[in-house]
C-alpha cells in the first residue's frame, strides 16, 4: 500500500496531517494510517502512508494542503443509479401512499412506462439539463465515481440519446461516468410483439447499434415478473457477451427468479438488490466473483419487508457494495451518506462494510477496482476529505454532510 511510483519527480500536490481510510486490501478493517499523507502526481497518487515515511520528493510539492486532522477517505463511488430520466413520479408515489403497490401501479401502465414516455419527450440537453443538479447533491458529498443507466428510452433513438446525456455529465462536471445500457428495463408501453418481440430486436438490432457506437461500459436488465423472465434476460446477456461486454442484473428485488443465479452465470460484474436471493444465488455469486449491489433507498421507498440475505452474503464470502439506486419510481435518492445510514439501521451493515461498499466494493461492481476506490499508489487521486473525527460518523449522521474538500484526479474540485 505505501510506496511510491516514479521517483526523482516532484508531486504536484501533497495533502498531510490527514488521517486516512485507505480501504486497501489485505489490511485489516478500513486499513487506517493515523498520520497520514498522500501526495499525488499527473492526477494519480504517488503516495499514500505515514507522513513520517513521506519520500522527499513528495516532501517538496509545489502545493502542500495540512488537513488538520481531518479524515481522508478514496472519492465515494455511486455504482448504481438511473440519474437520467425526465420529469418525476410524485403522483404515483400518493397513488402508493393509499395502498397501491409498486406492481400495482405498473400493471396500471404507470411506473417504469410513464418515466419512458416522459424521456421520450425531452431532448438530450433536457435530460442533461435535468440531471445535473441530481448529480450535483451526489458530488457535493464526495463522490467522484457514477454509473448512470439508460433503460427509459426502450428504443434505439432513445437510448441513445440517454447514453450519450449520461457520458455528458463527465464532460460537464469533475466526475467519472460509467455507462449502463439497461436495455432490458420493461416493456415499452406501445410494444406489439411482446416481450419475444422486443427481446428479439434488442438482440438484433438495439444491443449492436449501441456496442458499436461505443456508447455503454455495461448491459444489465431487470429479471421480474412485471419486466422479462430469465430466460429472456440470458438471451440477452448471451448476446452482450458476444459483443464483450460485462453484464449486470436487478436481480431478485421483488420475488425470487432465480435472478442472482443467472447473473453469477454469466460473470456479471454485479447483481442488485437481491431481496428476495437464495442460498444457491449467493453461493453461485460467491463462485462467480459477482458483487452484490445492495439498494436500500428503494427497500425504503417501496417499504419493502424481505431483507436481502446479508448474513449469507458474508457466509459465502459475497462482496457488498451500496448505491442509491437514484430514479423516479422507487429510490430518489441522492445521497450515498444515507444509503450508507439506512444500509447500517436497515440492513444492518457494519461500519466497515458501509463505508467499503461505497469505495473499494463500488469499484469492483463496476469492473474498476485497479483504477479506483483505495488510497493506493497508481490509483486516480480522487479523494474525500472530511470533518469528522472517526470514520463511524459518515454511517451515523442523518442528512448532515461533513464533507471538507473533494478532490478529483489530483485536484481539489
Ligand atoms: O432499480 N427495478 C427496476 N428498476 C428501478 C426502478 C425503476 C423505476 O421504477 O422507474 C430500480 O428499482
Ligand atoms: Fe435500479
Amino acid at each position: 500500500m505505501s510506496g511510491r511510483d516514479d521517483p526523482g519527480r516532484r508531486c504536484d500536490r501533497l495533502w498531510r496531517n490527514a488521517r486516512l481510510a485507505t480501504l486497501a486490501e489485505g489490511r485489516p478493517g478500513l486499513g487506517l494510517v493515523e498520520r497520514g499523507a498522500i501526495a499525488a502526481r499527473n492526477g494519480r497518487i504517488a503516495y499514500a502512508g505515514p507522513e513520517e515515511e513521506l519520500p522527499g520528493d513528495c516532501r517538496d510539492a509545489p502545493e502542500v494542503i495540512d488537513c488538520e486532522g481531518r479524515w481522508i477517505t478514496p472519492g465515494l463511488i455511486d455504482c448504481h443509479t438511473h440519474l437520467i430520466h425526465a420529469g418525476d413520479r410524485a403522483s404515483e408515489f400518493a397513488m402508493r401512499l393509499q395502498g397501491a403497490s409498486y406492481e400495482d401501479v405498473a400493471r396500471a401502465g404507470g411506473g417504469i412506462a410513464s418515466s419512458v414516455r416522459a424521456l421520450r419527450a425531452v431532448g438530450e440537453d433536457e435530460l442533461v439539463r435535468q440531471a445535473l443538479p441530481r448529480l450535483d447533491a451526489l458530488l457535493a458529498e464526495g463522490v467522484t465515481t457514477v454509473e448512470v443507466k439508460s433503460g427509459y428510452g426502450l428504443d434505439l433513438a432513445s437510448e441513445r440519446k440517454s447514453l450519450r446525456a449520461a457520458r455528458r455529465l463527465g464532460v460537464e462536471r469533475s466526475v467519472t461516468i460509467r455507462t449502463t445500457f439497461l436495455g432490458a428495463h420493461a416493456l415499452p408501453p406501445d410494444e406489439a410483439g411482446g416481450n419475444s418481440g422486443f427481446i428479439d430486436r434488442l438482440v438484433s438490432k438495439t444491443l449492436p447499434a449501441i456496442a458499436s457506437d461505443g456508447l455503454a461500459d455495461a448491459v444489465d436488465g431487470f429479471c421480474e415478473g412485471i419486466a422479462f423472465s430469465p430466460v429472456e434476460i440470458a438471451r440477452f446477456f448471451e448476446a452482450a457477451k458476444a459483443l464483450g461486454l460485462p453484464v449486470k442484473l436487478h436481480a431478485d428485488q421483488l420475488s425470487n427468479l432465480q435472478g442472482a443465479a443467472l447473473a453469477a452465470r454469466y460473470g456479471a460484474l454485479s447483481a442488485d438488490h437481491l431481496e428476495y436471493a437464495d442460498e444457491a444465488g449467493v453461493a453461485a455469486m460467491a463462485a462467480a466473483g459477482t458483487v452484490a449491489v445492495l439498494l436500500p433507498g428503494a427497500f425504503y421507498f417501496i417499504r419493502e419487508t424481505r431483507l436481502p440475505p446479508v448474513e449469507l452474503f458474508r457466509r459465502h464470502g459475497v462482496r457488498l457494495a451500496l448505491a442509491t439506486d437514484n430514479n423516479p419510481g422507487t429510490s430518489p435518492l441522492t445521497s450515498l451518506l444515507l444509503a450508507m445510514n439506512m444500509a447500517a439501521t436497515l440492513f444492518r451493515l457494519t461500519i466497515d462494510e458501509c463505508v467499503a461498499g461505497v469505495t473499494r466494493e463500488a469499484a469492483r461492481a463496476l469492473g474498476l477496482l485497479g483504477d479506483v476506490g483505495t488510497l493506493e499508489v497508481g490509483k486516480r487521486a480522487d479523494l474525500a476529505i472530511w470533518t469528522i473525527e472517526r470514520p463511524a460518523e459518515l454511517v451515523y449522521r442523518m442528512g448532515f454532510n461533513p464533507l471538507h474538500a473533494r478532490v478529483f484526479e489530483g485536484r481539489p474540485t
